[in-house]
């Protein structure tokens, strides 16, 4: 599937894509003529949300199309991770062009690796540390000029501090400040600026959508137990700023949702549980046992509740927090 525009010629895209020397003249589907400068937002006009496409009980009623995101761009923050390449391939199967963001220095994983080849010439590396406005900005004009701006951002970049990787632990009365500080300027100030830089241009399009990635700690606390196992002393506790980040995000989501849907932007955050991954197994038992559904997260749980927030196929929905977690908040 191509949803690539004839005039992208398909070499610009291919990997490594760290967009040196890259330059346009093509046109886009909007051109502030600012050159990617931190233009005011003053001067919008409030617009009826655009209806939803399709008749039913018609010929016309065709539900795979509202799925569709053909000639659309997209964002990924955190492209490099775990999580990223999942959002990544969901947008691109989906006819979007996708550009991803990291910090330069980042590994890129095989999994990454992959979906740049196999999508050379709709994928695009931008590297970006979401903290610096600047880059941001860079960033942004970078993508403009190679794709069109972008009306899916998909906030996930974040940080976390799994106990298998830690060699000090704190009681919470010692945490440093600076351990907390670091969480929400990338989880929570990093989403925050993305939004600022991108929203702009979504607003004079008329349609967005802005997804953040929340996690279950956003509505739960840790449970400790699932960490005894580490021995760690004294006991490992699973940093308090990362669930009052992706709580704060979840807030800021709902504050967007009023404050641009009438600019036809909508706004939700997406919370998956626990993804399976390399954690231990006894991490992964103890945890399982708590998650109706009886097992962690796959890659293959998140693709459609990402598609679904992205796409028309959602187009009556703003400020909500879908969570996707098995069950695991259900009690
Ligand atoms: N994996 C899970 O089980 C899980 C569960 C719930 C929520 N989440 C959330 O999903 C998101 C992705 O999780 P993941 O497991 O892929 O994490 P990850 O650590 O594998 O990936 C995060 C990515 O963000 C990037 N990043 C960090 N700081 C950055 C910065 N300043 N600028 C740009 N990029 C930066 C990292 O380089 C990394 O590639 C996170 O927000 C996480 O909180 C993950």
């Amino acid at each position: 599937m191509s949803g690539l525009p004839k005039k992208f010629p398909k070499q610009r895209f291919s990997l490594p894509l760290d967009g040196g020397g890259q330059s346009s003249t093509q046109s886009r589907a909007v051109d502030t003529g600012q050159g990617g400068d931190d233009k005011s937002s003053s001067g919008w006009t409030p617009r009826p949300h655009p209806l939803p496409q399709g008749e039913r009980g018609s010929e016309k009623f065709l539900l795979p199309q509202k799925f569709s995101l053909q000639g659309r761009a997209a964002v990924v923050t955190g492209i490099c991770g775990n999580l990223g390449p999942i959002w990544a391939e969901t947008l691109l199967e989906a006819g979007a062009e996708v550009a991803g963001l990291d910090l330069p220095q980042a590994k890129k994983t095989d999994v990454f690796l992959k979906l740049g080849r196999r999508y050379s010439n709709k994928f695009l590396f931008v590297p970006c540390d979401i903290r610096d406005r600047k880059q941001l900005l860079k960033a942004k004009k970078k993508i403009n000029d190679g794709f069109r701006s972008a009306t899916v951002l998909v906030n996930n970049a974040g940080i976390d501090q799994p106990p298998a990787k830690l060699k000090e632990s704190w009681t919470f009365e010692d945490i440093p400040a600076e351990i907390c500080r670091k969480v929400l300027e990338i989880n929570f100030l990093g989403a925050f600026q993305a939004i600022q830089i991108f929203g702009p241009d979504m607003i004079k399009l008329g349609h967005g959508s802005i997804i953040n990635i929340g996690s279950v700690y956003a509505e739960i606390a840790p449970d400790r137990k699932l960490y005894e196992h580490f021995n760690l002393k004294p006991p490992f506790l699973k940093p308090p700023a990362y669930g009052a980040s992706k709580a704060a995000l979840i807030n800021l989501t709902k504050y967007l949702a009023v404050l641009w849907g009438p600019y036809g932007i909508r706004v939700n955050a997406l919370s998956p549980g626990g993804v399976e991954g390399n954690q231990d197994a006894k991490f992964k038992q103890k945890y399982t046992a708590k998650v109706p559904l009886g097992r962690m997260a796959r890659p293959a749980d998140l693709d459609g509740p990402l598609l679904f927030l992205a796409s028309d196929a959602s187009s009556y929905m703003t400020g909500a927090h879908l969570i996707v977690d098995g069950g695991l908040t259900a009690w």
